[in-house]
């Protein structure tokens, strides 16, 4: 039976019902912070309509009793190859949220990350999880900096750093400037009109103190207040990042590393000679490059060029578990989600991130059933009817 969340009358059976609740509840700048991509949002939309164009084989009279979800994603045990992607001022979805949705992610059995833009410090969640985490990190230009944070991440006991290689300089979303965005909103008069219409908001955000940029208020010289990211962005990100920074980085941390961003097989391919453990076909969400190629469109080649060499990972668009075994139908080991599980923490905080993740598993549990497989190694190509696009 389907659960029911908070007062809401009709059961939430799918991630858009969580999409439409958080679009309720959480104040707008933040809800479209989330829900946008970059420019025209082409790249963004591009994500979700060719994953949903990609058609599946039925096949009937094969005992399907007994499945599984469950795999491994650079070695660590998992419910389901569907990680909780990084995604900055997730604390601003829903008070606490960075806290809420790594406990969610822990409870399921699934990898949580978090971002160097959380609003809950490293620390922070360390606290208030059991197990270990990973941490996305951004590298500033402040190479100090960056290796404190790497230090921090190390000391939380987090087991993997995942370095995001496509995000040094910022898209441009039309949204966040016509809202303002900022970190806490200001209180114009505007923002006090939409968020007295968000009173559970509201009051869970009155009632912690979580309310900054957990990394980096209080951790950097002279920073004790920080609103605008898109100003933090232009001035600390690191354009200078290159694959000698990545050896860098790879070098004091010294565990596993995953590289996030990758569209292109070339860039595929030095990702393997970094000596990396996993690489994230991503774009970004679409907040990134406008006229990029979907995730799901360039995953079926950077996969046959790398893979096994690397574990490829892909993200962008995956809203049900129909997707997720799409993306490992293409040559995905495993995937994450940064949306999906965002729309579940605006509706309803660590349960909606729950309902999300089991939302998801429902789905990739019967489409296996659907087509005749009961384990994720068995999921490849043969699932899939001819792909709708090419590149
Ligand atoms: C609101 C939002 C904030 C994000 N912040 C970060 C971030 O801080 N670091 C990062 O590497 N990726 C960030 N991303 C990208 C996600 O990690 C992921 O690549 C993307 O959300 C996948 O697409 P999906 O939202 O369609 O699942 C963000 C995405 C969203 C939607």
């Amino acid at each position: 039976m389907a659960a029911r969340l908070g007062t809401r009358v009709k059961p939430v059976t799918c991630v858009e019902d969580l999409r439409l609740l958080a679009k309720r509840r959480v104040p707008r700048m933040f809800y479209d912070y989330a829900d946008s991509g970059s420019w025209t949002e082409s790249t963004y939309r591009a994500n979700a309509t060719d994953l949903d164009a990609i058609t599946l084989r039925q096949r009937v009279a094969v005992n399907v009793g007994n499945r599984s979800q469950h795999s491994k994603m650079i070695g660590e045990p998992v419910v389901m190859p569907v990680a909780i992607a990084p995604t900055g001022m997730t604390g601003m979805q829903h008070a606490d949220g960075e806290i809420l949705a790594a406990r969610a992610a822990e409870k399921f059995g699934v990898p949580f990350t978090l971002s160097t833009m959380s609003v809950c410090s490293i620390e922070d969640v360390a606290a208030h999880t059991t197990k270990p985490f990973w941490f996305q990190l951004y590298l500033m230009r402040d190479r100090e900096f960056s290796l404190s944070l790497i230090k921090r991440a190390k000391a939380a006991g987090c087991s993997a750093l995942m370095l995001t290689l496509d995000l040094q300089i910022l898209g441009q979303r039309h949204k966040d400037i016509k809202n303002g965005l900022s970190v806490p909103p200001k209180p114009t008069l505007a923002n006090l009109v939409n968020m007295a219409s968000k009173l559970h908001w509201c009051r869970a955000m009155l009632a912690t103190r979580r309310r900054q940029f957990g990394n980096i208020v209080g951790h950097v010289k002279g920073i004790d207040d920080m609103s605008s990211l898109s100003a933090w962005t232009s001035e600390q990100f690191d354009p200078g990042l290159d694959w000698d920074a990545v050896a860098w980085v790879k070098e004091h941390w010294g565990g596993k590393l995953i590289l996030k961003g990758i569209l292109d097989v070339e860039d595929a391919k030095l990702a393997v000679a970094s000596g990396a453990d996993a690489l994230i076909v991503s774009n970004h969400g679409g907040r990134q490059l406008d006229g990029a190629p979907s995730s799901i469109s360039a995953l079926p080649e950077i996969a046959a060029a790398v893979a096994p060499q690397i574990e490829v990972w892909m993200d962008g668009g995956i809203r049900s578990g129909q997707d997720v075994l799409k993306a490992l139908a293409l040559g995905a080991k495993g995937t994450l989600i940064g949306r999906a599980f965002l729309y579940g923490l605006g509706a309803a905080g660590e349960q909606g991130v729950a309902q999300c993740l089991a939302i998801i598993q429902k789905e990739l549990d019967l489409t296996m059933a659907f087509c005749g497989l009961t384990a994720i190694e068995q999921i490849d190509g043969q699932v899939l009817r001819a792909l709708p696009w090419s590149r």
